[in-house]
């Protein structure tokens, strides 16, 4: 039985205007402003429940934790949380299933909503519990790292990993709402908000040119977490992520672009083992290499590829790919989502701004690996 959908309730006026996301999967708003988690009004409107449920880690529920829980009481006769171990290492189908240990305990039927409080690994992995139990329940991210609130809370990827793959099993699923207070990024440690800074680099190669110069010119005031720098970066990627998944939610060919620079990090995040890069320090390698690539195949001159490997390399970010023999790195990255019979398909820069996918040839791939690889111990 289904019922025609009612229009989202709007919002109260003390918030920011809300950033639409648009996708046939799901219409939702996303919030950006300092101090969300303690202002009534982000929570208005939300799915009513009898029970809300946080998806969390003991890091981020040590922070911010309590906060949410105020903000959901109003809401919910029972809220509850269900706390994760944390890390990268820890994206799989074992720990997903304490999520759905937790749901069934506590007797949580299809109406429950699940808050999702932290990084992309919590957000990912309550995304795809809340697209599967019951078949679908709703979900609403509350994204707590840079990373998350520039990419991986928005758009619906949601997955945990498999030994041999990056988010390998997985679902589109949208949220309900995003919930991006920029305070909680005070308590990020240094690297992970270097991490989520690799993140915000990718936008401007492959969408937005003006961005990539504002980046340039800001990317001290970002290491320094100034607000206004903050709160333009999250918000302009957040509209470059929107514009992109509202014309692709499946990635049936534009969405690949939010990928430059994957198909290498992933390799390196799978080769090493889950955790040991950060996936914004894979994503930020992955980046400098595939920008050669793009030169190499004669798509941007030279200095453009050297123009984003300074700025990520001024980010803080791993510019060298750790040793890893040939075969093992074009192993990994056949496992690639974007490969197709076999064959890689690597995100380039096909123009200053605009991007394409392409196929390489394995030589000249292998060389860039070589010119952008640590010497093997
Ligand atoms: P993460 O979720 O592991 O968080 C990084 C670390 O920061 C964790 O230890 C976490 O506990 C801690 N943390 C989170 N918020 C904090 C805060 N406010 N203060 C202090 N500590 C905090 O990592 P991440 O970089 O956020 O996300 C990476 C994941 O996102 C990867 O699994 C990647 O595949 C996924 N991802 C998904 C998409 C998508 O579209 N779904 C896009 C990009 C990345
Ligand atoms: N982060 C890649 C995507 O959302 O498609």
């Amino acid at each position: 039985m289904s019922s025609a959908p009612s229009p989202a309730p709007s919002l109260a006026v003390d918030l920011p205007a809300p950033l639409p996301v648009a996708t046939p999967g799901g219409r939702y708003d996303i919030l950006i402003a300092p101090g969300l988690l303690a202002n009534p009004a982000a929570w208005q409107g939300l799915p009513p429940a009898a029970q809300a449920v946080i998806v969390s880690n003991p890091t981020v529920w040590a922070l911010h934790g309590e906060t949410l829980q105020a903000a959901l009481a109003p809401h919910y006769r029972r809220v509850s949380v269900a706390l994760l171990p944390d890390g990268e290492q820890h994206k799989d189908l074992a720990t997903l299933s304490l999520v759905f240990d937790h749901l069934l305990r506590e007797g949580c039927d299809r109406r429950t909503v699940l808050f999702a409080l932290g990084g992309g690994v919590i957000g990912d992995m309550t995304g795809f519990a809340a697209a599967t139990y019951m078949r679908g329940i709703p979900f609403v991210q509350v994204p707590t790292t840079l990373l998350a609130q520039v990419d991986s809370s928005v758009g619906g990827k949601t997955a945990v990993n498999h030994p041999l793959g990056k988010n390998m099993i997985g679902a589109f699923y949208q949220p309900a709402r995003v919930i991006c207070d920029l305070d909680t990024l005070a308590t990020l440690p240094e690297r992970e908000l270097r991490a989520g800074l690799a993140e915000v680099i990718k936008y401007g190669p492959i969408a937005d040119e003006a961005f990539l110069a504002w980046l340039e010119a800001h990317v001290d005031a970002l290491l320094a977490r100034d607000a206004a720098a903050l709160a333009h970066a999250v918000r302009r990627s957040c509209e470059i992520k929107a514009w992109v998944v509202g014309q692709d939610e499946r990635e049936s060919g534009l969405r690949a672009i939010l990928n430059f620079g994957h198909t290498f990090g992933h390799a390196i995040e799978s080769g090493l083992g889950y955790g040991q890069w950060l996936h914004g320090e894979a994503v930020g390698c992955g980046m400098v290499l595939a920008a050669t690539l793009s030169a190499e195949l004669g798509l941007v001159p030279a200095a453009y590829a050297e123009r984003l490997h300074a700025l990520i390399a001024r980010a803080g970010l791993p510019v060298q790919a750790p040793a890893m023999d040939e075969s093992r790195w074009f192993q990994l990255m056949r496992v690639d989502k974007k490969a197709q019979d076999g064959e890689i398909r690597f995100v380039v820069i096909e123009a200053p701004g605009r991007a394409a996918m392409v196929a390489a040839p394995d030589a000249l791939v292998a060389r860039v690996i070589r010119r952008h690889s640590a010497a093997r111990p």
